[in-house]
């Protein structure tokens, strides 16, 4: 393959929110020519990709979608693979699948050169971080394609283990959900200390969305920033010190030890929560 991308794409579920998204993006970022690319879904037909880039092929037919392709990106359901039979021995195969394994994509496709990777939500406005495993049998080449193509959504990583994909799945698949998280406790204590919906709402989108801005200076640490407010002695610091007090540190570790232990039962159970 040659690095610079070109390359026939087939994405499986290509008329999917994820499929869609990546489509979009790849095409966007011109990695790929419309008539390139090849998206399959069972019964849709219509998606805001076929319908913006004249050329993109469409099939409902998984075996025409495969003998298109040079790279099949297998973005259906978790639960929606297990019926899937292709042969796609000679394929480079990228799972965006949560909790599919590299074994078990190799059973069912034939490939050897595969790929797991695990992008979020936030591609959506090209923001993911999608970190990728890639089996040995991947090329040099084929590498630094992958590399391309996760990052027409943001930014991306290659990582040295798959584990290290089924720990990432729960920390950055889970998108906007930790922060929603807490921007619902930071909501419930401000209207149930009488702040009207909008103005709550206000307020906690600046810090959320605002602070998340600020903490995109890489040169400042997080833990850099926690100890500068703390060193103010001020409100800041006085809540964060009860809110650790009362166990907020092992909340986020108890919780994301549970996602990672979601991960690899749905790894050996093939099923998505
Ligand atoms: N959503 C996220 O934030 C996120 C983040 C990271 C990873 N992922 C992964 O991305 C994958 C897709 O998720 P999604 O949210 O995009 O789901 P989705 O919107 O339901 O998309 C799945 C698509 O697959 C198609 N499909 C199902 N079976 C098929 C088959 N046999 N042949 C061809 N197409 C088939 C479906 O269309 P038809 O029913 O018409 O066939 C559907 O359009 C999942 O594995 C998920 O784990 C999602």
């Amino acid at each position: 393959m040659d690095p610079a991308g070109a390359a026939t794409i087939g994405i499986l579920g290509g008329l999917g929110w994820m499929g869609d998204m990546l489509a979009h993006s790849l095409l966007t970022a011109r990695l790929i020519d419309p008539r390139s690319l090849t998206l399959c879904s069972r019964r849709n037909s219509a998606s805001r990709t076929v319908s913006l880039w004249p050329g993109v092929v469409y099939t409902p037919d998984a075996v025409e979608l495969v003998n298109r392709s040079d790279v099949i990106v297998l973005s259906v359901r978790p639960q929606q693979f297990g019926s899937i039979l292709m042969a796609a021995h000679d394929k480079l195969v990228i799972s965006v699948m949560a909790g599919v394994s590299v074994e078990a994509i190799r059973l069912q496709t034939g490939a050897q050169r595969i790929v797991r990777a695990m992008p979020n939500a936030a591609a959506q406005i090209a923001r993911s971080f999608t970190p990728w495993f890639s089996t040995p049998a991947v090329t040099a080449a084929e590498r630094i394609f992958v590399q391309k193509l996760f990052e027409t959504c943001g930014t991306a990583d290659a990582v040295s283990t798959e584990r290290d994909i089924d720990y990432l799945s729960g920390l950055t698949g889970s998108g906007p959900a930790f922060p929603a998280l807490l921007a619902d406790a930071l909501m419930s204590h401000a209207r149930a200390r009488g702040l009207p919906a909008d103005i709550a709402r206000k307020a906690v989108d600046s810090l959320i969305c605002g602070g998340g801005r600020l903490m995109e200076d890489v040169s400042v640490s997080p833990g850099e920033i926690l100890q500068k407010f703390m060193g103010y002695e001020g409100t800041t610091a006085a809540a964060l010190r009860k809110m650790i007090a009362h166990g907020f540190i092992a909340a986020v570790h108890a919780g994301l030890d549970a996602a990672e232990a979601r991960s690899l039962e749905m790894s050996v159970n093939g099923k998505e929560v």
